[in-house]
């Protein structure tokens, strides 16, 4: 298109959003565009045969969302609506800037000290998000010399900050504390990295061990609680504090929006290092900070999670029964031990057509593929909330009962490789 064209009478009375994108663009060297048409040719062209694996349909108003990480179901509670219109009103968008020129006893600090307290840590630094509380973490306490212990499966963020620190990734199996102790004991005293909850899985990790392997090889611990805090612990502490190793786990960090149903980060840890964190993390530094009205939403987001147990007591619920209901109808959901319950597919192939078949019943999850999984275990994650009705729960089950012939339940390596209890008489019960 010319510049001509683009301004023709056609085009007059558009404002400059309505107008065609410019088709001028610089000239690539090589290197650019042969990597954004490998994109194109063996992603969207190849394996989605020019769909898009994260593009499905969009959801109606009378569809269940599943995809949302909003556990508690917090993002309309009036309280917290209510602190950030506050917040909003008295302070504007506040002061834009870096968190280390922060000072002072803000709503920020009193979301910190509480969250410490709840926590039973020495204190909390917050972040921007999940991402760069453990990028900022390993980078400001692991250098080249220092061998990070981190599961083969820990979140991406975590290797992230392995790299920032141009430290030394020393991956052990998958919640394997056995295999940790043999790393350990070959590379030395290092940081060990772990989830407490996987997040494609719903898996949790098994910290009293590890734990105990990384105090016997004199390691820092690190765990991210980013789908345990708020979910675990009778006030929502967290699992490393229900297990009661917080005395161990020298670092616990969590994006903000899970349970939080907000965005954000923390890093929990002794008064000491909080403070030597808080200065030295080079996100903390260099990105700018929180707004008032996201700390205000901290502060009484924290309040609703410690006082209202019964949001957790009825997630419980809810991810139990859902995870029964799915595996009587033979899906394997036996790694999931919360409300993160997954749908393994296998290839991504097999996930579009759940996908689809999801969705023309009404039910989104969110679709896993690689690189956030191996390439042939990719998987339709449903995030467990607490206020699904057992209703909708029974929907769920019922569309997922439904479509497992159309979506090639008993190919699956998944389905082979479960446990308990044999296929038939479930199917049988169920059909
Ligand atoms: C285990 C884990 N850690 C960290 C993060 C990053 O958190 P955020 O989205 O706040 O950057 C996520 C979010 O996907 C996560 O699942």
């Amino acid at each position: 298109m010319s510049i001509q064209s683009q301004f023709s009478p056609e085009n007059e009375g558009l404002s400059a959003l309505d107008q065609p994108p410019s088709t001028f663009h610089a000239l690539e060297p090589a290197f650019l565009s042969d990597r954004v048409s490998g994109y194109f040719q063996h992603r969207v062209e190849g394996d989605w045969r020019g769909g898009h694996i994260m593009k499905g349909r969009r959801p109606g108003p009378n569809d269940l969302i599943l995809s949302t990480n909003d556990y508690l179901s917090l993002t309309d509670h009036p309280h917290i609506v209510e602190a950030q219109v506050r917040a909003l009103r008295e302070n504007g968008r506040g002061i834009l800037r870096s968190d280390v020129f922060r000072q002072g006893d803000d709503a920020l600090r009193r979301f910190e000290t509480e969250l410490a307290a709840l926590m039973g840590a020495g204190d909390v630094v917050t972040c921007q998000s999940g991402w760069n509380a453990n990028v900022g973490l390993l980078q400001s306490i692991a250098g080249a010399e220092t061998p990070v212990y981190i599961d083969m499966q820990a979140h991406t963020s975590l290797w992230e900050g392995i790299l920032s620190a141009g430290a030394t990734a020393r991956p052990f199996r998958h919640n394997d504390p056995a295999s940790l102790d043999r790393m350990a004991a070959r590379h030395g005293p290092g940081v060990v990295a772990v989830d407490a909850v996987y997040s494609t899985s719903g898996e949790t990790a098994p910290l009293v061990a590890l734990a105990d392997a990384a105090a016997r090889h004199g390691c820092v611990m690190v765990v991210d609680e980013s789908h345990s805090l708020g979910v675990f612990g009778a006030r929502g502490e967290g699992l490393t504090a229900q297990l009661g190793v917080s005395g161990r786990v020298h670092f616990r960090t969590a994006s903000l929006s899970k349970a939080f149903a907000s965005r954000g980060g923390i890093v929990a840890g002794s008064a000491r290092n909080m403070e030597y964190f808080r200065f030295e993390s080079r996100p903390a530094i260099f990105s700018s900070g929180i707004l008032p009205q996201e700390a205000a939403g901290f502060l009484a987001t924290l309040r609703v999670i410690a006082e209202e147990g019964w949001r957790r007591e009825a997630l419980a619920e809810n991810a139990e029964f859902l995870r029964a209901r799915l595996a009587a109808l033979d899906y394997n959901v036996e790694a999931s031990q919360c409300q993160i319950v997954s749908l393994v597919a296998g290839a991504e192939a097999n996930t579009m057509v759940l996908r689809d078949a999801l969705e023309r019943h009404g039910i989104f999850g969110s679709v896993f593929c690689a690189p956030a999984t191996a390439k042939n275990r990719s998987l339709i994650r449903f995030s467990v909330n607490s206020s699904l009705t057992r209703g909708e729960l029974e929907r769920i089950a019922a569309v997922c009962g439904a479509i497992r012939h159309e979506v090639g339940l008993y190919g699956w390596s998944s389905t082979k490789k479960r446990k308990s209890p044999a296929g038939e008489p479930a199917l049988r019960q169920s059909a």
